[in-house]
């Protein structure tokens, strides 16, 4: 189980809550009573397995539920990171559910995101490729003022400068330790 798991029981009292989605993997056990449950699919590419949670929906926002359950005592029910969902109490039945989460922000891009800047750290002090000067006239086929029009965004010292670029960031990942990026990672929580 990762280290970022939290569980809540809730007995709930209100009617229910306004469709969103979670920066976290959910599981929802049914304990006592009934409960329906809508979920949604995610409304584009982007809110797919999302790092952080949505604000509140409006219904007219998420389109049609793609699963539409009661949960009965003992049911389990589990929806990926992005999934929007809405909880409501029945009328005629109390409910009481615990839910547990996992995977928030725990995943491969989390996990480079602390192994990478410190295996650049690492490749500069231990290979001088990395401490090279970068070309005096790199600014003339490079940077932010060039346009796609300019003839120099096509020329062959550009193309060149962006080869030893990006033969350099491959070579960052031979001085990444994955494992201490890990260790950040859980360390975090
Ligand atoms: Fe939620």
């Amino acid at each position: 189980m990762p280290s970022n798991w939290l569980s809540n029981i809730s007995t709930v009292l209100l009617q229910g809550f306004a469709p969103h989605y979670d920066d976290v993997e959910v599981f929802i056990l049914q304990l006592e009573g009934r409960k329906r449950w809508r979920l949604y699919e995610p409304r584009n590419k982007q809110e797919e397995l999302p790092r952080y949670s949505s604000p509140n929906f409006d219904p007219s926002e998420i389109g049609q539920p793609c699963l539409d359950v009661i949960l009965e005592a003992g049911d389990l029910l589990y929806f990926p990171r992005g999934t929007i969902h809405q909880g409501h109490c029945l009328e005629e039945a109390h409910s009481m559910h615990i839910t547990i989460s996992c995977h928030q922000l725990n995943t491969y891009g989390d996990l480079l995101e602390h192994a990478l800047p410190a295996a650049l750290r690492t490749a500069m002090s231990e290979d001088v490729s990395f401490r090279r000067g970068l070309p005096r006239d790199y600014l003339s086929y490079c940077g932010e003022a060039l346009r796609p029009e300019d003839v120099s965004y096509k020329s062959k010292r550009r193309e060149a400068f962006l080869e030893e670029v990006k033969k350099l960031a491959a070579k960052v990942f031979d001085y990444a330790d994955v494992d201490r990026g890990k260790l950040i990672l859980f360390s975090l929580y």
